[in-house]
């Protein structure tokens, strides 16, 4: 399983309650069960965009690729039915200009607040960045809580972070965001409602109490990730003694990665029809047609207009990506945004600095080519079969996917080469080295000498060469 359910962010309430008293997280045994059947939250889901085209200030602050508003609403309808909402009503809002007071204009306030009323709904999803006024103000003209992008953005990773750092820097992405929205307006909701403690608003005679427990919170979290940070140092040098390259898969959400990672891994791994089945990378071991191992690592959907501020906490959830020796981008080639869902990968990969290293592979994996006209999936495998960047595939029917392990194969290949090379048998240190660092693939022990066969990059050698010039090396000779 690569996803496990977790029984709630204390950071927000979520499944367990109001956040209404920001408290350190509760042992696990005093969690409810999270099997405990959980009346799901009615939502409103509307997506506000400018009339004659003007973007509002990307949330991200780099201009975003020109989005259809109806993609856009269905991208917020799917990362809202990814928390288990359900939505109920959609709408789109055509503005001429963004208001100060509620964003959208009276006119449409009133539209929704009908829908409200008549629908029985209980959250409403603004798809666009809301100030904390803009916020309050809808939330008091609609009677319903409200939450704008980044808030369901923190929901969704707050439920899918699964590592200590990940759920750290989420809590703390969180906090910082609902320490600004701290208002005695929600009392008045939270009260009528009952409160679900989806956001968790915090109760009138909490306000004070609240914001200086976020604080403290806030900066015990910080201390926290400092120490996690040195033990996660630890954890990669102990990784890099595992021989084999790492491959990450990426790509825009509900692509296909996990998918994917089941047919090349046949591990069981939950794909579900959901953005951000996956936030926290997971890894196996695979072998490749000439019987390389490399480990893959399949991590988080990407979506658009992720805010900057969020980067760190997304940050912290692709180390594996960060690392990896060759990024396997999966794309959906059948989407009709394909390029456009491109473009954000690549810019969420650049804010990450992951494509500064020009020694990491990318390969471009053009999934679900099955859902193509029979002659267009032709024509995309011919280009990519003469393509060094990319192979056509579908992870559902398995089209493609020996090319791509030859592809992958190929990449390591060109790249690493076979040494061999004997050893004094006292250079104790040397060959502890070229067991953390290359892949030891054969060693024959002599009396008073070692062989060995190394897999190593070229980088790795030339660091074995410099760092052991002393050791006496009766040979060394490149392989293969
Ligand atoms: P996130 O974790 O949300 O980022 O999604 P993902 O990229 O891991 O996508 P996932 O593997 O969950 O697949 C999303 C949907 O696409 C599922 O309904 C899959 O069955 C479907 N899918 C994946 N690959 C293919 C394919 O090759 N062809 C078709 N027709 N559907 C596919």
């Amino acid at each position: 399983m690569k996803r496990r359910k977790r029984t709630g962010n204390p950071a927000t309430g979520t499944a367990d309650g109001p956040a209404s008293s920001v408290s350190p997280p509760l042992p696990e045994r005093h969690l409810p069960k999270v099997d405990e059947p959980r009346r799901r939250t009615r939502a409103l889901v509307f997506h506000p965009y400018l009339k004659d085209g003007r973007h509002g200030p990307p949330p991200g602050g780099r201009a975003a690729p020109a989005r259809l508003p109806e993609a856009r609403l269905a991208e917020a309808v799917s990362l809202a039915a990814a928390i288990d909402l359900e939505v109920v009503e959609t709408a789109l809002a055509p503005l001429s200009d963004i208001r100060p007071a509620t964003y959208i204009g009276s006119g449409k306030v009133e539209e929704l607040a009908a829908l409200v009323k008549e629908r029985g709904i209980e959250l409403i999803v603004a798809d666009c960045d809301l100030s904390p006024g803009q916020q309050r103000n809808l939330e008091r003209a609609l009677n319903a809580k409200v939450i704008d992008r980044t808030g369901l953005i923190l929901e969704i990773f707050g439920e899918r972070a699964q590592t200590k750092e990940g759920r750290l820097q989420v809590e703390l992405a969180h906090l910082t965001y609902q320490k600004s929205r701290l208002v005695r307006s929600w009392t008045h909701l939270e009260r009528q409602r009952g409160g679900f403690g989806f956001l968790g608003g915090p109760g009138e005679t909490q306000i004070e109490v609240d914001r200086r427990l976020i604080g403290e919170r806030i900066a015990k979290i910080k201390t926290m990730l400092q120490a996690v940070t040195k033990t996660r140092g630890l954890h990669r040098r102990a990784r890099q003694r595992v021989p084999y390259p790492v491959v990450a898969l990426v790509g825009y959400t509900n692509t296909g990665k996990s998918t994917l990672f089941n047919r090349l891994t046949a591990a069981e791994v939950l794909a579900a029809d959901m953005l951000f089945a996956t936030l926290d990378p997971t890894m196996r071991a695979i072998a490749l047609p000439s019987g390389r191992r490399v480990i893959l690592s399949d991590t988080v959907g990407f979506i658009s207009h992720l805010p900057t501020h969020l980067v760190a906490a997304f940050r912290a959830t692709l180390e594996e990506v960060i690392e990896a020796d060759l990024i396997l981008h999966v794309r959906d080639i059948a989407h009709p945004e394909t390029e456009a869902q491109k473009a954000d990968v690549l810019a969420v990969l650049g804010d990450l600095g992951v494509t500064d290293d020009p020694a990491r592979g990318l390969l471009e994996a053009w999934n679900k080519i099955d859902l193509l006209p029979p002659e267009e999936a032709a024509e995309l495998v011919g280009r990519s079969a003469g393509s060094a960047a990319a192979v056509a595939i579908s992870a559902i029917t398995g089209a493609g996917i020996d090319a791509l392990r030859q592809r992958i194969d190929a990449f390591f290949a060109a790249r690493d080469r076979l040494r061999t090379l004997r050893l004094n048998a006292g250079e104790g240190a040397a060959i502890a080295w070229l067991y953390a660092h290359g892949e030891v693939v054969s060693r024959e022990d002599g009396d008073d000498a070692v062989d060995l066969t190394v897999r190593m990059t070229p980088a790795a050698w030339s660091r074995f060469l410099k760092a052991y010039s002393q050791a006496t090396f009766v040979q060394a000779a490149a392989a293969q």
